[in-house]
């Protein structure tokens, strides 16, 4: 495995690391108090490519390779999770299914835009009684012929509301489990489709989180995705990828705590002297840095592995598990070596703590990565 940046690969990197620094660590604290979706920020971000690195040019895109869209979600994220989560969805699980399963009429309608920036995507799966267990959703998905209605609800979706397409999966027979659940592509005006509650959380603070409700939905045939049967297959290969994404959002959040620790360190005096003189604090930094190298080595791994189409599914559950637990080690002795000021919202460390959490949950809770990972071992 070869673990240098290529220079194409770099200067992307190089890029967003400055687009990020200038652009988004400046209001990344504001978006967290706002709680307000940071659309002008994401238009400018789809001017300038970040929304469709990895698609390929004719579709709109950069045409970069997956690495490079990995290192753009970890510099993102570096300076704002949300952020971060919301360009991850969009392109993870909002557009590359299209991608890789569309139609091409699919594709000139809706990854063109979606790579630009001209469209938002989000990903629907999870349900009120269906969250782990993917398999169980109920959202049913009725033929009318010359359309499918959809009748049932979504939970948790990300990019909900300010999305302008959501890849939706629903049931179309109830008898097949997992191979009786066919993808969408649901268009936000879509008649009886309507935006829920928008949930309050913890963290990830200006990404939003709602329901879905589908009434009687009316989805026309063109906008079924894939093969009738195919959709359990199209949300678990294309999470393959999003679990990296997550991965990488992780490593960015825990490598911007281990940097705030790092400064903090140097320029805090207690006992007459800094307290990154004492051994306390260096073997916290020690092993942060130590763990944040190991995560990062992890993804990127398992991006070159599915970079070269190989069966990434061990490895990108490997590195979603390794580097959310490592961001939220890194990030509670973030909060420890900062004292009484890691707590207030004063300094970004908290912000990074709590929009730790969520990293170890969506996308696949860590449980989930480790049941993925333990059937891999036995196939
Ligand atoms: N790629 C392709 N096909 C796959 C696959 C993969 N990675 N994983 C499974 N499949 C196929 C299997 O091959 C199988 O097909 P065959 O019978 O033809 O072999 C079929 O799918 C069913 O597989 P399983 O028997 O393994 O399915 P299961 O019901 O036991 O579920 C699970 C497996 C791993 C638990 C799955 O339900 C799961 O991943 N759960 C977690 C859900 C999740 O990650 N949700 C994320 C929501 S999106 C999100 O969080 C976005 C956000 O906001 C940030």
């Amino acid at each position: 495995m070869n673990l240098h940046f290529t220079e194409e690969q770099e200067y992307i990197r190089k890029m967003v690391r400055d687009f990020a620094k200038n652009e988004i660590a400046s209001i990344a604290a504001q978006i967290d108090v706002s709680d307000q979706f940071p659309l002008e920020l994401i238009k400018k971000m789809g001017k300038l490519g970040l929304l469709g690195i990895p698609i390929p040019e004719e579709w709109g895109g950069v045409g970069a390779d997956f690495i490079s869209y990995i290192a753009t979600i970890e510099e993102i994220s570096k300076a704002s999770a949300a952020v971060g989560v919301i360009l991850a969805v969009h392109t993870s699980v909002g557009t590359l299914p299209i991608l890789n399963f569309g139609t091409e009429e699919q594709k000139g309608k809706y990854v063109t835009k979606l790579a630009k920036g001209e469209m938002i995507g989000a990903f629907a799966l999870t349900e009120p009684q269906a969250g782990s267990d993917a398999g169980r959703i109920k959202l049913i998905a009725i033929d009318k012929d010359d359309h499918y209605q959809l009748d049932g609800s979504k939970i948790f979706i990300t990019n909900g509301g300010v999305a302008d397409l959501y890849v939706t999966f629903a049931v179309t027979d109830p008898t097949k489990g997992t191979k009786g659940i066919s993808a969408f592509i649901v268009e936000k005006d879509t008649p009886g489709f309507t935006i829920g509650k928008k949930e309050k959380k913890m963290g990830l603070h200006g990404s939003n989180t709602t329901m879905l409700h589908f009434d009687q939905a009316k989805v026309p045939k063109a906008n079924q995705l894939g093969q009738v049967g195919e959709g359990f297959k199209i949300a678990m290969s294309n999470l393959d990828g999003g679990r990296i994404g997550i991965g990488a959002q992780a490593l960015g959040i825990a490598q911007a705590a281990l940097e705030a620790s790092i400064q903090y360190a140097k320029e805090r005096k207690q006992f007459g002297q800094p307290i990154s003189t004492f051994q306390a604090i260096q073997w916290k930094l020690a092993d942060m840095a130590t763990q944040i190298e190991a995560a990062r080595l992890l993804i990127y791994q398992a991006a070159s592995v599915h970079q070269a189409k190989g069966n990434s599914t061990k490895l990108s559950s490997m590195a979603k598990m390794f580097a959310s637990d490592v961001a939220m080690k890194v990030t509670t002795e973030a909060v420890q070596i900062m004292g009484g000021y890691g707590y207030m919202r004063d300094y970004p460390v908290e912000r990074y703590f709590r929009d730790a959490k969520i990293t170890q949950i969506y996308e696949g809770t860590n449980q989930i990565q480790r049941m993925v990972i333990a059937n891999q071992l036995f196939k």
